[in-house]
């Protein structure tokens, strides 16, 4: 499973980048908002700390202005996603971008149906809202679960499976077992992914006990 990190904020990528587990960002005009950060000029240092996929979102959401959008947020980068929101024209620009050869995510979805569209579009990601159908008592799980069993059944679709709001580590194992390619986490999560408190224990329990020894692996 690939892990992208859900954030517009630069100090936090490059973090998170230096671990070299980090495969692509996506961010979405509320993030760009709270970051304070020109978005181009974002999206593009964003590009250069991340190799992988990195989402930017088209502001529009009329299909001319979307497609003109998109068209010129791919020039930005190689590894620029255009994301598109999932109504009609989002999906009328996302097959006009992915047959030209531009990756896109197709974004806000929260219906298996939605997903398939997404998938016949050609779209490269469908991001599924796991945490906000939660939000409202629905199963954001069984979502991700329904989508995964309809693309495995339908295997000439090349669409991954973006697990998107994501609110806790519980989202992404799970996510993992069902078989989604990519879980895109805010950077707590993907911290607390790295955590247990018995690693913790054990850790301080190893270093106090070789200290006792009195040993050093490399000469001084
Ligand atoms: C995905 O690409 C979205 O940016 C994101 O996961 C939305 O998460 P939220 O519901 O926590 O805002």
């Amino acid at each position: 499973m690939k892990f992208f990190v859900d954030t517009a904020e630069l100090k936090d990528i490059q973090d998170l980048a230096a671990t070299g587990l980090l495969d692509g960002v996506t961010t979405n005009p509320s993030l760009i908002a709270k970051s304070g950060k020109n978005f181009i000029e974002l999206i593009k240092e964003i590009c250069k700390v991340v190799p992988g996929p990195v989402s930017a979102e088209v502001a529009s959401t009329d299909y001319e202005s979307m497609l003109k959008e998109g068209q010129y947020l791919a020039t930005l980068a190689k590894n620029v996603t255009v994301k598109v929101p999932l109504t009609p024209a989002g999906l009328k620009v996302c097959k006009e971008l992915s047959g030209k050869g531009t990756m896109v995510n197709v974004t806000l979805c929260f219906s298996p149906a939605q997903a398939l569209l997404a998938a016949k579009a050609g779209a490269t990601f469908v991001s599924p809202f796991v945490g906000r159908l939660d939000d409202i008592g629905q199963d954001g799980m069984g979502l991700i679960k329904e989508i995964c069993e309809m693309y495995q059944a339908q295997p000439h679709l090349k669409t991954q499976v973006l697990v998107a709001s994501v609110r806790h580590p519980r989202h992404v194992i799970d996510a993992a077992k069902m078989g989604a390619h990519v879980a895109t986490c805010p950077p707590a999560i993907i911290h607390q992914l790295f955590n247990h408190p018995l690693t913790d224990k054990g850790l301080a329990q190893f270093v106090a006990d070789w200290a006792k020894t009195g040993q050093k692996i490399l000469a001084a």
